[in-house]
């Protein structure tokens, strides 16, 4: 097979199970759709506009624990002697990652990056733009769910950093994110590290404006998937008949995403063959951003076979990007 047909059974692959997700999401009470779909082109485009946005303080938080202490990071992770692979689970554009990637070339140190991500647009701009910003890199960028990335994680014996950043493990629940994490540790070596970017609880006000904010761009944002089943799957969605309603529990931790029905109606996805019927006020449960203490964190680690080595603080305290390895 040449690269244009792998490619095309790897986009027909990808529409089969956003079109199960859609059709078992749909068939739930409350309905539920999955969040890893927000991004094709459009979606990817609204959370770049989300990460400029005043409100979302956890982009520059974390950008400025990266610029901030990145020598300090780099020396804890020993990272000097063996070349190693730095392998990035939902790499997204790689904004802050880059801080990293050029103190590492700067360091003359020999690595790999292997951008993961289930958005191939992302994938290709984030390749394109490191070819012009660090032309000396090696990337090898993989488009797949984190699932099946997995699962080829401990194919070889070089030492690896696993970058998860930007709360993105804040997208699982508090219960199912020790189960994601013991696949992690289950294939890292004792030298491997795993850095995770990680939203702490905070003034409840502050948490909730991120996902809330008064352009209505996360708003867009959520509403844009309903858009994606339209055009990928035939859909009928008015986006107008659905309002965007966030929530944040501060004894949970979680902000949840919900989209409401504005009314009673019936939506149609012709692929899916499926009538989708909605009463006035029901909501669809978009997203999770879970949010955690320092003790949280803790608990999390141990539960999922790790140590914390370390938390790096912004000034602020907003945020932590914690430093693991495996008991
Ligand atoms: C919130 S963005 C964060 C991007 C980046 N880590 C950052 O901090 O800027 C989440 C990224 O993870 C990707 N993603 C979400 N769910 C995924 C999944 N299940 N498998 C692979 N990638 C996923 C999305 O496509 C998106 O690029």
């Amino acid at each position: 097979m040449d690269t244009e047909q792998i490619e095309s059974e790897q986009h027909a692959n990808f529409i089969k199970q956003f079109a199960a997700d859609v059709k078992e999401g749909m068939s739930q009470t409350p309905k539920k759709m999955y969040s890893k779909y927000f991004y094709d082109e459009r979606g990817d485009e609204l959370f770049q506009s989300i990460m400029k946005m005043d409100e979302y303080y956890l982009t520059a938080a974390e950008y400025e624990i990266l610029s901030m202490q990145k020598e300090q990071l780099v020396a804890d992770m020993k990272l000097m002697d063996a070349p190693f692979q730095l392998i990035e689970f939902g790499a997204g554009d790689g904004y802050k990652t880059k801080v990293l990637l050029r103190f590492l070339l700067e360091s003359e140190l020999d690595f790999e990056y292997i951008p993961i991500d289930i958005s191939t647009s992302v994938l290709v701009q984030l390749e394109n733009s490191l070819q012009e910003e660090l032309p000396d890199l090696k990337v090898r960028p993989i488009a797949k769910d984190y699932f099946s990335a997995l699962e080829d994680l401990k194919s070889n014996n070089i030492r690896k950093v696993i970058l998860f950043l930007g709360s993105n493990i804040g997208n699982f629940t508090k219960n199912n994110a020790p189960g994601f994490l013991t696949q992690l540790s289950d294939r890292m070596n004792p030298d491997d590290y795993l850095l995770m970017g990680v939203d702490l609880k905070k003034d409840p006000n502050v948490i909730l404006a991120a996902y809330n904010d008064k352009n209505g761009i996360t708003r867009a944002f959520n509403l844009n998937l309903l858009n994606r089943i339209n055009q990928e799957l035939g859909g009928d969605f008015d986006i107008f008949n659905f309002e965007h309603f966030p929530i944040y529990d501060p004894v949970s931790g979680a902000t949840k995403s919900y989209l409401i029905s504005k009314r009673e109606q019936t939506v149609c996805i012709s692929s899916l063959d499926l009538q989708i019927h909605f009463e006035a006020g029901e909501p669809i449960d978009m997203e999770i951003s879970q949010k955690y203490s320092i003790k949280d964190l803790k608990d999390l680690a141990s539960k999922s076979g790790f140590n914390v080595v370390k938390n790096y603080f912004d000034c602020k305290h907003l945020f932590t990007d914690t430093l693991w390895s495996i008991k």
